[in-house]
């Protein structure tokens, strides 16, 4: 499989900038994750999409800065952490190995970054890429957070 990263330009015109637009909803993607306001200027996010045969078959939204010192057991990352804040395989091209690509694409592209996600029910996605899930530090709090996958150390 071949993927081709595409980082999207903020505008530099456009104080308010939608990086996908509505029109694109119906089209295998999540529209509630995808258009859910503009992006600010002084914004810290990434917005990439992932092109098979110039079809779009992934997206995903990164955080340049993000905090996890509250999880148990995490390695001091500072900020060297850079979350995945959602990523999203085209309905129709989901167990492809399509997610595991974009990881590894991610992971050439910020090597000098170490990549974090708070799971929405996709543990088992993490897991299975050999990310090591973390909980919240508080034992009794731990049920409200989401678990936290961190990729390994190169
Ligand atoms: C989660 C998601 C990104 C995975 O993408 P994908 O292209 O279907 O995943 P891949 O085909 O690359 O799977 C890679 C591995 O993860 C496993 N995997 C994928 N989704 C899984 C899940 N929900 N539970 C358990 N294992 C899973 C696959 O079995 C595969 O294992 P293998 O390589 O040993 O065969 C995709 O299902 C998706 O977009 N889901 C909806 C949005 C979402 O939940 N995003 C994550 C929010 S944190």
């Amino acid at each position: 499989m071949s993927l081709t990263l595409v980082e999207l330009d903020r505008p530099v015109d456009e104080r308010f900038w939608f990086p996908f637009t509505y029109e694109e909803a119906g089209l295998g993607f999540n529209n509630q994750w995808w258009y859910r306001g503009p992006v600010y200027p002084h914004s810290k996010s990434i917005f990439l999409r992932f092109l098979e045969n110039n079809n779009e078959v992934a997206r995903v939204h990164l955080d340049t800065e993000v905090g996890i010192d509250h999880y148990a057991e995490v390695p001091p990352l500072g900020a060297a952490a850079l979350e995945i804040q959602f990523i999203e395989v085209h309905d129709d091209h989901r167990g492809r190995g399509i997610g595991r690509a974009v990881i590894g694409l991610l992971h050439n592209r910020y090597q000098d970054r170490r990549l974090v996600a708070f799971s929405e029910g996709a543990d088992g996605f993490w897991s299975t890429l050999g990310w090591r899930r973390h909980l919240h530090a508080d034992p009794e709090e731990a049920s409200y957070f989401r678990p936290l996958f961190i990729q390994p150390q190169a």
